[in-house]
């Protein structure tokens, strides 16, 4: 099937990328292979061309430089005339530790590992066009990885040889997603969206190979326990007195938390950009009840505001009880649309809705250390499954389910007594939601005021995620888990094409 196919493979240099070079070359594939260090690609290109590759060779350079990953497209346009599979397969250096606060380092890593695929896509998509090709994203485990995790993971890591030819078919049978090695990928997938607190035990503990074989008579008992075993409940007097920050509360579901917090007479600093409006919230917070109110006007696009707005928090109250984090940045002049291939704005959004929220939790952490207090992040149904006309802000709010559910691991495994809140919303009725995709999706949007309460409650119990409206998030997250493509189909139904203006 993949016989005289043009591809590329980024990272090939090493480990998955390399032997899925070879695999091509047994197949005789035109390959062009990419990585930084020229002398492992020369190598790489000779083996290709004794195993049979119909044409083999690489170009050298590094994906933290957008220019690089335009080059390389142009170089398959110029020699190879055309393009049927490209293959991102690079990761930039990751190390394996408790995260130290490093934002520079998330903002390269993102730079490497998601930006330049996206940049790849956008300079290969005219050529896969024209020959209704594929593209294949290697997610998760590299070689490197391995080897980092070795020392700490029990499991014995799968060949990489296999791995190199299982991403190979499913490529060439174009499938929507691989699995390799099912058992210890997809099941743990399908823990996590029906019992997710269990997957988190049994990561931490280290008991997902023993767990594996005695799953499915478990499985019944468990899940009985985590639906039926009752919450703690939540009451109004829990949140008086403490000092809270809210992001994004000019307006929508951080204005509606503002007014919520303030009838329960906590201490209030409040972000967003408009002076105006973050005046007017204050304003009625305090005649609501706050214990104090006052804001910080500013943008979370300027990496040096998350500072300035912690510094207040210390500066006016000496420390922190929660954090929550609710915010987001505007999509770009395409809004909620077709994908418009600007980089650019991914990355932009990227600073705000996910680096910001980084930086001010690690900027906050010794204050919420020192109180035992919460973090609350609002996230969305499309950070848990992919959202047509949404691709970049999809993109940042799967960017924050990987970085905070890693990070609760981390404080439960480091004793930090700080709580980390993940909330799912789906459609809600704030102005900017209803006026960006009221005329493309069907069906009604829940109430701000009901959505902020308990976004609250959750933060205050301390739970681990929350689900609003529940059966729909809840139904969404599920059918991601057992049945993808079904989950695809119905998520497509729900949009009216016709109302979008292609821009
Ligand atoms: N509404 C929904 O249907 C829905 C669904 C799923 C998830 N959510 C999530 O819920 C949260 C709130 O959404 P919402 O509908 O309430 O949004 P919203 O009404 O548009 O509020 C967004 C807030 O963020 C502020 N903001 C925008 N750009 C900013 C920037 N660059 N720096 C700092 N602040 C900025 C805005 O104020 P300024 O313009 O004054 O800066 C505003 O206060 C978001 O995290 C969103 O992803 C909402």
């Amino acid at each position: 099937m993949l016989k005289g196919k043009r591809v590329i493979v980024t990272g090939a240099s090493t480990g998955i990328g390399e032997q899925i070079a070879y695999h091509l070359a047994r197949m005789g594939s035109h390959i062009l292979i990419t990585a930084r260090t020229e002398a492992k690609l020369q190598k790489v290109v000779e083996r290709c061309l004794e195993l049979g590759a119909a044409s083999a060779r690489y170009v050298s350079g590094t994906m933290e430089d957008m220019a690089f990953a335009q080059h390389v497209v142009r170089e398959a346009h110029t020699s190879l005339g055309g393009l049927d599979m490209l293959i991102l397969n690079h990761v930039g250096a990751s190390y394996f530790g408790f995260f130290d606060g490093d934002v520079e380092h998330v903002r390269k890593l993102l730079e490497i590992n998601f930006l330049s695929y996206v940049a790849m896509t956008t300079s290969a998509l005219p050529m896969l066009k024209e020959s209704e090709g594929s593209i294949v994203v290697v997610s998760s485990m590299a070689e490197s990885a391995v080897r980092a995790a070795a020392e700490v993971l029990r499991e014995r890591p799968a060949p990489r040889d296999e791995c190199a030819l299982e991403i190979l078919k499913g490529a060439a049978l174009r499938r929507r997603e691989l699995y390799y090695r099912y058992s210890s990928t997809r099941l743990p997938l399908l823990l996590r969206d029906c019992a997710a607190d269990l997957l988190d035990y049994l990561v931490r503990s280290r008991g997902m190979g023993l767990f594996l074989k005695i799953f499915i008579p478990l499985l019944g008992g468990l899940l009985a326990f985590y639906f039926y075993s009752a919450p703690q409940s939540f009451n109004e007097g829990m949140l008086r007195g403490k000092r809270v920050i809210v992001t994004g509360a000019s307006s929508g579901i951080g204005e509606q938390m503002a007014y919520h917090l303030a009838r329960m007479e906590t201490h209030l600093l409040l972000t967003a950009r408009t002076e105006a409006k973050l005046q007017k919230v204050v304003e009625r917070c305090l005649e609501l009840g706050a214990a104090s109110a006052h804001y910080i006007s500013g943008s979370m696009e300027n990496p040096s505001f998350p500072e300035v707005v912690v510094k207040e928090a210390e500066t006016s109250w000496g420390g922190l009880d929660m954090l929550i984090l609710n915010h987001i940045g505007y999509s770009g002049s395409s809004g909620f649309n077709f994908f418009d291939g600007n980089v650019g704005q991914v990355r932009k959004l990227m600073e705000t809705n996910f680096i910001s929220y980084v930086a001010m939790t690690t900027l906050a952490l010794p204050m919420l250390k020192e109180s035992d207090g919460s973090i609350v992040v609002v996230s969305s149904m499309a950070g848990k499954a992919g959202s047509p006309f949404a691709a970049s802000y999809s993109a940042t709010k799967f960017a924050l389910d990987g970085f905070f559910s890693s990070l609760r691991h981390e404080f439960v495994m480091d004793k930090v007594n700080v709580s980390i809140t993940l909330c799912i919303l789906g459609y809600i009725n704030t102005e900017s939601a209803v006026r960006a995709v009221s005329h493309v999706i069907q069906g009604t949007p829940a109430p701000k005021e009901e959505c902020a309460l308990e976004i609250i409650k959750a933060g205050a119990l301390r739970q681990r995620e929350l689900h609003y409206p529940p059966w729909v998030v809840s139904a969404v997250v599920l059918l991601r888990g057992i049945a993808p493509e079904f989950l695809d189909s119905i998520t497509r139904s729900w949009y009216n094409v016709e109302n979008l203006r292609r821009s």
